[in-house]
């Protein structure tokens, strides 16, 4: 990591007036969950997300599909937020303003304590219809491991509450991510390849727009073309970037107890 970019974006984040933030998979690594591109293992081990994510998969095989959801749901029982995810809950507070837009299923942000999390792709603890879209007890859910149970409103196959490949994105956050973009003056993209539009393109609008655009990740690929780029991960980088913008040492991050509010 190249120490004079890191105090170069740690002073524009101290003076920022809107602070955008787009995270993807890779924020999430070190809490232990692998990225999309690293996911599939096991029984999955043959399928591309890309195929298995799908209206398409569901409707040819329901069971198959939420299994696959389930055990990612299971994969997410004890696991906790890591250094960067707390970095961002705590920016909330610390500066004027802070968007947070993420592609990301697992809550871990709102279990750092970000007050506001605009989730591109939905929530994979939360489960709806397939039909309607009626929301539907995870409790419910959570009976039926093997087999998706039926909606107790329409009688619907159930499924979780996540936006698959091919549907479109919830409108709201899609407008709110959107105007981030356009008025941030400081946006980071963090821990995302890039390969899944419309949120890949978000840094690129956000630099057209006159932000300065600052990429975190420990692959260089991820860079964009006139924006800042921070390599490492995001959670060696962001308490970094606290250090040196507002003296709280790094090791404070750390701790799960105090994940909170200072
Ligand atoms: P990916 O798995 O495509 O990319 C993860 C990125 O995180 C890669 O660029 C890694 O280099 C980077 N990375 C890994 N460890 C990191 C760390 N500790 N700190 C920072 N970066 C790290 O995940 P996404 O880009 O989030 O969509 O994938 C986007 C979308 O594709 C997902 O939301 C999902 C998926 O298929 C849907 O399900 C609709």
């Amino acid at each position: 990591m190249n120490k004079s970019d890191l105090i170069k974006v740690a002073h524009l984040l101290k003076s920022a007036r809107h602070v955008g933030v787009l995270t993807g998979a890779g924020i999430s690594a070190e809490s232990g969950i692998p990225t999309f591109r690293d996911s599939q293992t096991g029984l999955w081990a043959n399928f591309k997300v890309e195929d298995l994510a799908t209206r398409e998969a569901f409707e040819c095989n329901p069971d198959f599909v939420w299994q696959w959801h389930v055990a990612r749901r299971i994969m997410l029982i004890n696991t906790f937020p890591n250094p960067g995810h707390r970095v961002i809950a705590w920016l909330a507070d610390a500066v004027d303003q802070l968007t947070l837009i993420t592609q990301n299923v697992d809550g871990l942000h709102q279990a750092a304590g970000s007050p506001i999390v605009h989730e591109l792709h939905g929530n994979i603890k939360r489960t709806k219809c397939f039909k309607y879209g009626h929301p539907i007890e995870q409790s419910l859910a959570d009976n039926h491991p093997d087999s998706p149970p039926e909606c107790p409103v329409c009688g619907s196959l159930a499924r979780p509450d996540v936006v698959w490949f091919g549907e479109v994105l919830p409108t709201k956050v899609f407008g709110i991510a959107n105007d981030a973009t356009i008025h941030a003056d400081l946006f980071f993209v963090i821990g995302t390849s890039g390969h899944v539009q419309p949120a890949a393109a978000f840094g690129l609008m956000a630099l057209e727009s006159g932000a300065t655009v600052v990429v975190i990740n420990p692959d260089p690929d991820s860079a964009i073309p006139g924006g800042m780029f921070l390599q490492g991960l995001s959670g060696v980088v962001l308490p970094q970037l606290v250090k040196h913008g507002w003296g709280i040492p790094a090791s404070v991050f750390q701790d799960q107890v105090s994940t909170r509010k200072f």
